[in-house]
């Protein structure tokens, strides 16, 4: 699992007990989820379908650095499923955990639509490709041509996750 992206706990995201309001966390997570599912399908028409039992297994206060950690689980037609779970930046406590969210890639249409991935797509793997594409981009560059051009893989490096 990735943990990508940190939040500081300020006295807005607070509830009346002085923890982290659940709401807040929500948001974050549901936010974290479609990005990251907009990155592996590469595609920006990606809605939030189906969210299950969310578990607040301990709680954050004021000041605490918090991550926000994803991965697919699932692969589906039109669809990915991934886990979801919130720890202590620094004692690594689990706060939440989301064993399914489910996002469906949509066409212009707003209709589901095959997204025709399978697999969890790496910054580094895409990074990897994207050198070696530009590697043999210059030394055969009419062949770099012929196949794709350069904006298509800075695409591609861009869209993994
Ligand atoms: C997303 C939406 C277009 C899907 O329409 P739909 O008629 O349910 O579509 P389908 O029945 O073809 O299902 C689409 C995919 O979702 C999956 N799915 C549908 N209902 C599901 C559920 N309850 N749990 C898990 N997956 C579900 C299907 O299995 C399918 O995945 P697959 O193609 O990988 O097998 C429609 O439900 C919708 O617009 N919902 C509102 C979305 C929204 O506004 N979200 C909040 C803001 S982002």
């Amino acid at each position: 699992m990735n943990f990508h992206t940190r939040k500081w706990v300020k006295p807005e995201d607070l509830n009346p007990n002085g923890t982290l309001f659940g709401g807040s966390l929500l948001r974050w997570i549901d936010e974290e989820a479609a990005i990251y599912a907009i990155c592996q399908l590469d595609n920006q028409r990606v809605v939030t379908k189906f969210m299950s039992e969310i578990n607040f297994v301990s709680s954050a206060r004021q000041g605490d650095i918090i991550e926000l950690g994803m991965t697919a689980t699932h692969f589906g037609t039109t669809s990915i499923t991934l886990r979801a779970e919130v720890r202590n930046k620094i004692t690594r406590k689990s706060i939440l955990t989301v064993e399914k969210m489910v996002f469906v890639n949509l066409d212009a249409e707003g209709n589901p639509a095959p997204h025709g991935r399978s697999k969890i797509r790496y910054a580094d793997e895409a990074f990897e490709r994207y050198s070696e594409k530009l590697r043999v981009a210059m030394q055969q560059p009419s062949a770099m041509l012929a196949s794709e051009s350069t904006e298509d893989v800075d695409q591609e490096a861009d869209a993994a996750h």
